[in-house]
């Protein structure tokens, strides 16, 4: 497929995710290299990292940094860091102990692959890839050294509230009310989006008024794609989404669809989508494709 050059005026919302998705995969591929032989981890780190994921998180960070004016080149690592947790959380997320699930983006689930033991290891090294790939990410954007060190600690916090979300949502009791799972799903996904934008946003500049209501968007944009998750586990279909569905039902989850039906879901996606949408309001066309976002994630089907 043929790409338009980057922010082109009127660019469509698919040939910038198309564009910004070949970005963060030729630099994904470089960050965790071509594995020799004898090097499982590595080998399974490389899986874990360059499998055909939708890139969406680090495709919001670099969203964000073009609705500001900057070149998403320039920031690819900052995506780079984003994607590489959300990698690290999927592994850990099909393991046996966890969601037990046998595929993964169309492949099997890389403890299928390689073991259970160097799947964890995989994740504790893609998280360790991350952390170290954040501060080069930030200099390089002229970040100052003090919000730099914050930073740091901001992404420790998002990983830790991701593991605490996490285990919250093995354990969900079937009678879960809208504040219990809007908590659980907050840390569990939400955090991740919510670190997405406030990368690119810190990378770009933009701060202050601007920057909360970039992080509300993100908040509810990050909530509503679990909404819609939890929806495909029982609508979609298996082979466009490239895992199973039907596993929440058959482990006994409970889910925004388990406890609001399908209908009732679909009309929470729809409310938080819209307060995302108006969240960006004050920052007038320059967010036409971010607010398009929130329709991608509505009628998303894989
Ligand atoms: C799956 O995320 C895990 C959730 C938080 C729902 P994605 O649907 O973004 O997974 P990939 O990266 O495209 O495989
Ligand atoms: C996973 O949620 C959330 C993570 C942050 C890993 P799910 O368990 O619903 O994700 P899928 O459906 O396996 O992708
Ligand atoms: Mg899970
Ligand atoms: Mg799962
Ligand atoms: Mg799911």
């Amino acid at each position: 497929m043929k790409l338009s050059p980057p922010t082109s005026p009127g660019e469509s919302l698919a040939n910038a995710l198309a564009r910004l998705r070949s970005l963060v995969d030729a630099r994904l591929a470089v960050l965790v290299g071509v594995p020799g032989d004898g090097e499982p981890v590595k080998a399974a780190m490389h899986v874990a990292a360059t499998s055909p994921g939708k890139r969406l998180r680090p495709a919001l960070t670099l969203l964000v940094v073009e609705a500001f004016g900057g070149a998403a080149a320039d920031h690819v690592d900052a995506a780079c860091t984003v994607e590489l947790v959300h990698a690290s959380s999927l592994v850990l997320d099909d393991l046996p102990c966890m969601d037990d699930a046998d595929e993964r983006r169309g492949r099997p689930a890389l403890h299928r692959q390689c073991g259970e033991a160097v799947a964890v290891l995989a994740a504790f090294a893609l998280l360790a890839r991350a952390q170290a790939l954040l501060p080069g990410a930030l200099a390089a954007a002229r970040v100052a050294p003090a919000h730099r060190s914050a930073f740091a600690s901001r992404l420790a916090g998002v990983v830790e509230a991701m593991c605490r979300g996490q285990a919250l949502d093995l354990e969900l009791p079937r009678t879960a009310d809208l504040a219990l799972l809007e908590r659980v799903h907050s840390q569990k996904t939400g955090a991740l989006f919510e670190l997405a934008a406030e990368l690119g946003a810190v990378v770009a500049g933009v701060s202050g008024d601007h920057l909360e209501a970039l992080l509300s968007y993100a908040r509810n944009l990050g909530l509503a794609f679990q909404v819609t998750d939890d929806l495909l586990d029982v609508t979609g279909d298996a082979a466009a989404l490239g895992k199973p569905i039907g596993r929440d039902a058959a482990l006994g989850r409970a889910t925004f669809v388990s406890v609001f039906g399908v209908e009732g879901a679909a009309s929470l996606r729809d409310e938080l989508l819209d307060v995302a949408s108006r969240a960006l309001a004050p920052l007038g066309p320059r967010t036409a494709l971010l607010r398009e976002l929130t329709d991608h994630v509505r009628h998303r089907t894989a």
